[in-house]
């Protein structure tokens, strides 16, 4: 399966033990994860709250691994300059919270952090057109975000294909896509050889059974 890229894992800490949180991402680092994924939710885009800048600040001395930073959140330009400053590497905003995206995209740029853009499920893949040539990763929710744990949604595999399609097309083969939600050992296959680059796994690292070196040493074995 795609033994010609190297597939990047970014374990997301939703699943993690919040009291242990520092050591969780340690163990992720030393286990082999590429980026560590925060999602922070406002309990408006999506139902749940997590967490803020304040948690991106704690976890920027415990680990040298690019912090990814998921806003799940209405209004995001409010908040943008604060994740950045708090260490966020890279900031993915939804295309359904940002009514004016180049501008959004510019600020985080702007404030010092890689931007990226996502899309629920549901949201076509047009809506991404005019800015696929502004990052160089885009995230596909393969879930509707709010929650850990849910089942991937049968069409990903389809929209990730679509999706490499679009960049091939507009000569941008470097634009990483990066897949959310109910990514697990049994998803991994399809949804790599469609085309994935990146897999954001929370409960199939953080709440795997062995522990998160035992999970990341099976999914790599699986790449
Ligand atoms: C869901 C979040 C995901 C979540 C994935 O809204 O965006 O990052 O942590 O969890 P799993 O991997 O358990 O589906
Ligand atoms: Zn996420």
């Amino acid at each position: 399966m795609a033994s010609w890229r190297r597939v990047r894992i970014a374990p997301s800490i939703l699943s993690a033990d919040f009291g242990r949180l520092g050591e969780e991402v340690a163990a992720a680092e030393h286990a082999g994860a590429d980026y560590i994924h925060i999602d922070v939710m406002d309990g408006r885009f999506v139902p749940n709250i997590t967490v803020g800048p304040l948690v991106v600040r704690a976890l920027r001395p415990v680990t040298r691994l690019p912090l990814h930073v998921h806003l799940m959140i209405v209004e995001p330009e409010r908040h943008i300059d604060a994740f950045a400053q708090a260490g966020a590497d890279l900031i993915t905003v939804h295309v359904e919270t940002c009514p004016h995206l180049n501008r959004t995209l510019a600020q985080i740029r702007e404030a010092g952090a890689r931007p990226s853009v996502t899309l629920n499920p549901a949201t076509p893949l047009v809506t991404l057109e005019e800015v696929l040539d502004q990052v160089d990763l885009i995230l596909l929710m393969t879930v509707n975000p709010g929650f850990g744990g849910q089942e991937m949604i049968p069409s990903s595999p389809d929209r990730v294909r679509r999706l490499r399609r679009m960049l091939d097309e507009r000569g941008l083969e470097g634009c990483a896509i990066e897949v959310d939600g109910g990514i697990n050992e049994e998803t991994i296959p399809e949804i790599v050889s469609a085309g994935a680059d990146v897999l954001v796994m929370g409960s199939a690292v953080f709440g795997a059974e062995g522990g998160v070196a035992e999970a990341m040493r099976r999914l790599r074995a699986l790449l």
